[in-house]
């Protein structure tokens, strides 16, 4: 029988293949389902939950840029108990692992929506979105401050039995700051990364395109950012932490460089906008790559790129 070179487990959890779809580019999965089997997936991660349904920004919500796009759909979402009703007995008939994307304007709000998940079933573990303003700080986001990062997701372990991962924002001077901060706080993993701030000006109209001036960078553009940080982190822990590689990624060579780089897991994102099935591609070209080199399993290639450099020194 042919051995599975992908099928791996994490955090106690079995896993087909380490492809995931990222939070938001895939909404909760079931769309996609018209088109192909979502039990082929590693795992999904469905679009971030809050306590109350929130409409979201006004439009323009959505640019497109160089190799990439802005998007401030502004967290929209029905709220985490209609997700756990509603959509989830739907979702976890698929023979696939489910990730709730959790996040708040302040530090109840996320406690509150975890402890409904931690109790839901067929949701597999949380992944915390700390990209966004906390309202009781100003405005700054949970993200950026270490340490208000470190008190939120200690707070958090202690809620939930579930793995909680913590993806964390580009959009600081030292992601190793907030990476530590996290692992401090003995998060099962860190997902690096999310989108990063940028402005597109329409030159007719002479004003900001997005109705909320700034946006989230996604898509190619990102790809070297989301590697040298995934590189970044991986150089400081190794294999202590499990990291989660979003960013950039759209067919298998740019998911190996995540693996390659450190990273045990992928997800994919934009690309689901421009090619929904580029999730099964890459799940079928990683292995095609791990048969062509001769490995046994994926997981021999992750971090290699570290040991290639210390080889060559
Ligand atoms: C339209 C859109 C909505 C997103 N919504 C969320 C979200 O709700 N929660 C979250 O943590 N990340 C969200 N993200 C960030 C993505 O999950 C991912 O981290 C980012 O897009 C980088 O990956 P990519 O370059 O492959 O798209 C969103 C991204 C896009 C483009």
């Amino acid at each position: 029988m042919e051995k599975d070179v992908l099928k791996h487990t994490l955090f106690g959890i079995e896993f087909k293949n380490p492809v995931w779809t990222a939070s938001g580019t895939f909404s909760y999965g079931l769309e996609v389902a018209k088109l192909y089997d979502l039990s082929l997936l590693g795992a999904i991660v469905v679009k971030g939950l809050s306590l109350k349904p929130r409409k979201g920004n006004m439009p323009e919500r959505i640019v497109e840029t160089p190799a990439g796009m802005l998007n401030s759909i502004g967290l929209q979402n029905p709220g985490v108990d209609y997700f756990i009703n509603e959509t989830l007995p739907k979702l976890k008939k698929y023979d696939t692992r489910i990730f709730a994307n959790v996040f708040g304007e302040d530090e109840e709000e996320y406690l509150a929506v975890a402890e409904r998940l931690d109790r839901a079933d067929g949701v597999d573990g949380l992944e915390l979105n700390v990209s966004c303003p906390n309202v009781k700080k100003g405005g700054i986001a949970f993200g950026s401050d270490p340490q208000v990062l470190y008190d939120l997701v200690y707070k958090l372990k202690k809620i939930t039995k579930k793995p909680l991962l913590v993806k964390l924002s580009p959009n600081v001077t030292n992601i190793l700051d907030t990476a530590d901060a996290c692992v401090s706080a003995n998060a099962d993993g860190l997902v690096l990364i999310n989108t990063l701030l940028g402005v597109a000006i329409d030159v007719e109209r002479e004003k900001p395109i997005l109705s909320t001036i700034t946006g989230g960078l996604s898509g190619p553009a990102i790809l070297p950012i989301a590697v040298r940080m995934i590189w970044q982190v991986y150089a400081k822990y190794g294999s202590k932490v499990a990291i989660i590689g979003v960013g950039g990624i759209s067919n298998t060579q740019d998911a190996l460089q995540h693996i390659l780089a450190g990273a045990v897991a992928i997800q994919v994102g934009t690309a689901n906008f421009y090619d929904p099935y580029s999730p099964l591609k890459i799940i079928d070209g990683l292995k095609q790559h791990v048969i062509k080199k001769g490995y046994s399993h994926y997981s021999e290639m992750v971090g290699k790129a570290h040991k290639m450099i210390l080889k060559e020194v």
